[in-house]
């Protein structure tokens, strides 16, 4: 499973980027704005930091507008992947990007429905956002497995991201359902690393090392 940090913190993905596990980067116009930079400028420099595809939003509603912000956003790097909402004119959008080559993310899925609708339109990837299904009171991962079903009866190369990620669960569930990306905030994916008994296993070994009065 691919991961992506949902974040345009410029320090928390170089951290990330250097663990050599991050494989791209999402953004919303929330994240932009909470991080207070230009969007143009962060973009750019979130897209030097990592090889993968780096998701940029569009705003507008309309198609039109839409395909002039995409082709904005797209000219900040090659690895920008256009966001678009799950509306009919983001549909509409998301068609007309993917048969010129250009990476789309389908953004705001709640549904299978929706699911199945941007796989028909050929989005790279769908975002259904787990956390705030769970917040309103539906299953989440539930959603997950049930677009994972459907794209697999009928072949859709969609690549399902698990988005509004929370905590480790929500990581791991995606990960045996056979989601193909997870997107967290840096603190989620940080918090992977971590087990109780992996840091006093640690503490032990150097306590008990400490005791050899050797040094490697
Ligand atoms: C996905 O690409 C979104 O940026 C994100 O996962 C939204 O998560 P939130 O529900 O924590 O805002």
């Amino acid at each position: 499973m691919k991961f992506f940090a949902d974040t345009a913190e410029i320090a928390d993905i170089q951290e990330l980027a250097a663990t050599g596990l991050l494989d791209g980067v999402t953004t919303n116009p929330s994240l932009i704005a909470k991080s207070g930079r230009d969007f143009k400028e962060v973009t750019r420099e979130i897209c030097a930091l990592t090889t993968g595809p780096v998701s940029a939003e569009v705003v507008a509603l309309d198609h039109a507008t839409m395909m002039k912000e995409a082709e904005i956003l797209r000219k900040i790097a090659d690895n920008v992947c256009i966001k678009v909402p799950l509306t009919i004119d983001g549909l509409k959008t998301c068609k007309a990007l993917t048969s010129d080559g250009t990476m789309v993310n389908v953004t705001l899925c709640f549904s299978a429905a929706q699911a199945l609708l941007a796989a028909k339109a050929g989005a790279t990837f769908v975002s259904p956002f787990v956390g705030r299904h769970d917040d309103n009171g539906f299953d989440g991962m539930q959603l997950i497995s049930d677009i994972r079903l459907i794209y697999d009866n009928y072949g859709y190369e969609t690549e399902i991201l698990v988005a509004s990620v929370r905590h480790g669960i929500h990581v791991l569930e995606a990960a045996k359902i056979g989601a193909d990306v997870m997107t967290a905030p840096p603190s989620v994916i940080k918090g992977l690393f971590k087990h109780i008994l992996t840091e006093k296993g640690i503490e032990g070994f150097l306590a008990d090392w400490a005791k050899t009065g050797q040094s490697i």
